[in-house]
Formats: C-alpha cells, structure tokens, sequence
C-alpha cells in the first residue's frame, strides 16, 4: 500500500471510494464541495493505493472554530476505505499520515465527528475536554479533537462547519 496526495486523475477514483464505503453520495458530493472551496489544502487530501487502484482516500480541511477571535482549524472529514480492503489497516495508516502532515505544517488541533472506539487510538479525545463545543447535539464522546505540538489554550469555543458541509 501505498499512500500519497491527490492528484486530478484521481478525482472519479475518490468519489467512487466515498460512495462505496458510505452506501450514498453525499460524502463524494463534501469532497468536491470543499475542493472547490477556500477551505481545500491540497496536501490533505491523500489517496491510498493498492497495485495502483485508489482504495482509500481522506481528507482535512479548514473549518472554524469561534471563541474571543474566529481560527482556522483541521477538520478530518470524509474517511473511506473501498468495503473489500476494510480491516487491514488502510483507515489507520490514512489517519496516521494526515496527522504527520498535519504536524510537518504546525497545525494545532484536528477536529473530528466519529466512532470514539476507532478515534481514541490516535490520540482523539472529547472536545469538551478542551473546552470546544459541537455545533450540533451529538453524545459529546463523538465530537472529539486531537490537539498536535502547536496546539495552545486559546483554541477553544464552538465549530463551526463551512457551507460546504450543510448537506452531509
Ligand atoms: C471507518 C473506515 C474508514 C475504517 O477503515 P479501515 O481501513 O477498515 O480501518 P482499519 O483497518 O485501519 O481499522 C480497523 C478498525 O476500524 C473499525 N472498522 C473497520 N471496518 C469496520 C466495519 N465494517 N464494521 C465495524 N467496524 C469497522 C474497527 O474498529 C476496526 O478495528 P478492529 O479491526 O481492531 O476491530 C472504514 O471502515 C470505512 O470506510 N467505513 C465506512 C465509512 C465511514 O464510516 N467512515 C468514517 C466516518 S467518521
């Protein structure tokens, strides 16, 4: 396996891995949505492959988090292994390496909506630890935030999503 950014001729290949994990489109609809936004770093958007076959795909993205001041934070959102290659560590070693990017730019703090059991082993951990609020109701163990080395005490408030994300 193979891990790398995305490239243009990658684009059918991602939004067929987000339709397929997630069983609809609107995730393959977020990921151009943001594409096409302001919010879209390209380096966070990376591909796993396997023989040469994209498998794997996740993205960060810019998102707000509104305390005293507005900042931008990453937001970890879609993350989706094609259904045959689940279970064999393509989720994880995608996490892994948005996080070391993620480092490698000095960004402070990942925020994600997920399954606290597969989350809690990177290090994610309830955002009402750091005191950031979910902009929706969710059980606060979903909403969850990875602070990285850069991360300081003056992020926290409430997040809130780009447009991008309404219709998810
Ligand atoms: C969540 C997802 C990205 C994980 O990718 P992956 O490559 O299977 O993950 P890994 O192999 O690195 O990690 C495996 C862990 O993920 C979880 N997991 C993966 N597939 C699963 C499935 N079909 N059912 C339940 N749990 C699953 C399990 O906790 C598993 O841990 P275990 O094998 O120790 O029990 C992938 O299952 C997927 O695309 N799911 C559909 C889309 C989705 O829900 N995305 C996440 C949105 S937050």
């Amino acid at each position: 396996m193979n891990i790398r950014c995305e490239t243009l001729p990658d684009y059918p290949a991602i939004a067929e891995v987000n339709t397929l994990a997630f069983g609809q489109e609107n995730e393959a609809k977020l990921v151009e949505k943001i594409r096409d936004s302001d919010r879209y770093i390209s380096d966070f958007s990376l591909v796993a492959e396997v023989e040469n076959v994209v498998v794997g795909h996740i993205l960060f993205s810019y998102i707000d988090l509104v305390g005293e001041e507005t900042l931008e934070v990453l937001g970890l959102a879609p993350l989706a292994v094609r259904p045959q290659f689940q279970r064999q560590g393509i989720g994880s070693a995608l996490i892994k390496a948005g996080l070391e990017t993620a480092e490698a730019k000095k960004e402070a703090i990942v925020i994600i909506l997920g399954h606290p059991e597969f989350y809690t082993r990177f290090g994610f951990q309830p955002s009402v630890v750091y005191e950031i609020e979910s902009p929706f109701p969710v059980p606060e163990e979903f909403f969850m935030v990875k602070p990285l080395q850069k991360y300081q005490n003056m992020y926290k408030g409430k997040v809130i999503y780009p447009a991008a994300f309404d219709e998810v």
